[in-house]
This record gives C-alpha cells, structure tokens and sequence, in this order.
C-alpha cells in the first residue's frame, strides 16, 4: 500500500532552521491546520499516513521528507546539513525499520532528503547549502548495489533542490531555471514556473495527481493546461518556515498490512 510519513507541527515551529527567507511570526495553530488539510488530502488519495509525534526539540521536525531518502529496496538515513535538525533521524528511523533496511550516512558527509530527486533510477543530488559533495559520494555507495546512479547538481538560489526542480512523471520535470545548474537535467523535458512565482517548482505527484501550493495560481494554470490534474493547498503559514509541499511527508510503497508498532 502506498504510505505516507508525516510529523505533526510543533508548537515551536517559529524556531525552525531558515536559509533563504527573512523570520516572521508563525501562528502554529494554523499552521497545524494546514498540516492536518494536507495529511488529510494524502488519506483522501488512498495513502496510508502515519502521522507522527511532534518533539519540542524539532521545530523543523515535520519536514520529515529531510532526515531520510526513502527508495523501493532501502532508506538512506541523512546526516543533515541543519546540526539543529540531525536529531529528528531518530524517530523517522524507527518509523521506517518495519518497511526497509537502514544505510546510515557518515561524519563528514551532510545530506538532506530534500536535495535527492529520484527520476527512475537516477538520483540527482542538490549540492547545497545542506548537501555537501561527500554526502552525494555516500549517497552513491549505499544504493550503487541496487543499480542507482547519483548526479551531482550544483543548487544555489534557494534550500533544496526540490525547492528548484520537481519530477512531472518519468521524463519530465518542473524547473525554476534561475536556482540550478540545469545542465544535469538536460535529457529531460523541462516546464517552467511562471516568471513571477519563482518558488512554485515545489510540487507532489501523488496517485495520479500533482499537489502544489495555492499560492502560485499562473504555474497551477500551466500545469492544467498540459493536461495534470493538480490539487492546491493552502500552506501560506507553513511557507513561513521555508516549506513546500515535498517535505511534509515521505512517501513510500509498503509491502502488505502496516505492522502494529507502526
Ligand atoms: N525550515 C526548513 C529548514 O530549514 O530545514
């Protein structure tokens, strides 16, 4: 069944990490409310949503898609460039044992989830501020035995490389050219954001549908017109934290019925 990981807002979450944005108060209520829409948008897809605890310790724990690259044979466990979040591994690790084994990444490498695109079975890899080359090389020797191959790509206008590049299915991808070198991405045909919404390449597919915020009305737009059917939410408190709609959850298919420790 296909499932997803999620990790509820903190009541801390004003605290969290930011790298490219200016702080601003967060309300954490709604920012819960907008969590729970876009939990409940999941389960309404058919997903099984393991929703997880949130620690005080983590106001960025909810971006749970950062601790862990989930693949079909094994979960890659970050070692994350945020010292403040390397923490939250912990219990997105116990989550996961029940699914898949567990390759751990190591001192000096840095990587987050966030910055690992899988296109088939190629992994391009953001080298970013959160992800360093070593991280890609590590990234490289633990899924090398399942026949991946990593792609470095340079990512500097923004956190991740998802906040610069998503997939549109098996060949395609949805891009803010200006963030990335997109010269790794070149074999594949490219969308482009909407010029006044240079954070709109951060999109979900999921069953069959693409989830994206409602703040970007013109790259939604274009998305309709190719023919995607999409699915805005309202995330408007959670992009406060740097937020997309990638990194609230990590998405995996799961063999049978969800064990009871889950
Ligand atoms: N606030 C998201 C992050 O910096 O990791």
């Amino acid at each position: 069944m296909w499932t997803a990981i999620t990790r509820r807002v903190s009541d801390f979450i004003s605290r969290c990490e930011l790298e490219f944005l200016p702080r601003s108060p967060i309300d954490a209520a709604k920012a819960a409310a907008q969590h729970l829409a876009y939990e409940n948008c999941l389960r309404q897809l058919g997903f099984d949503v393991i929703s997880l605890s949130p620690d005080p310790a983590f106001p960025d724990g909810l971006f749970v898609e950062d601790p862990a690259v989930v693949l079909d044979e094994v979960a890659v466990m970050c070692r994350m460039g945020a010292k403040s979040r390397r923490g939250e591994a912990d219990a997105i690790a116990a989550a996961l044992a029940p699914y898949r084994r567990r390759e751990w990444i190591r001192e000096p490498a840095t990587i987050e989830g966030g910055d690992v695109m899988r296109i088939g079975k190629t992994l391009f890899c953001g080298i970013s501020r959160r992800t360093n080359r070593e991280g890609a090389r590590q990234l490289a020797q633990a899924t090398e035995r399942f026949s991946y191959r990593v792609v470095p790509a340079a990512v500097s206008g923004c956190l991740h490389l998802k906040s610069a590049i998503c997939p549109l299915g098996a060949d395609a991808v949805i891009a803010n050219r200006n963030l990335i070198d997109m010269q790794p991405f070149e074999d594949l045909s490219v969308f482009d954001v909407a010029d006044d919404e240079p954070g709109a390449a951060n999109v979900l597919e999921a069953a069959g549908k693409i989830i994206m915020p409602a703040s970007f009305p013109k790259t939604r737009r274009m998305l309709e017109k190719a023919g995607f059917e999409v699915i805005a939410l309202d995330i408007s408190e959670l992009q406060k934290a740097e937020a997309g709609v990638t990194c609230s959850s990590l998405i995996f298919k799961a063999e049978g019925n969800r064990p009871l420790t889950a």
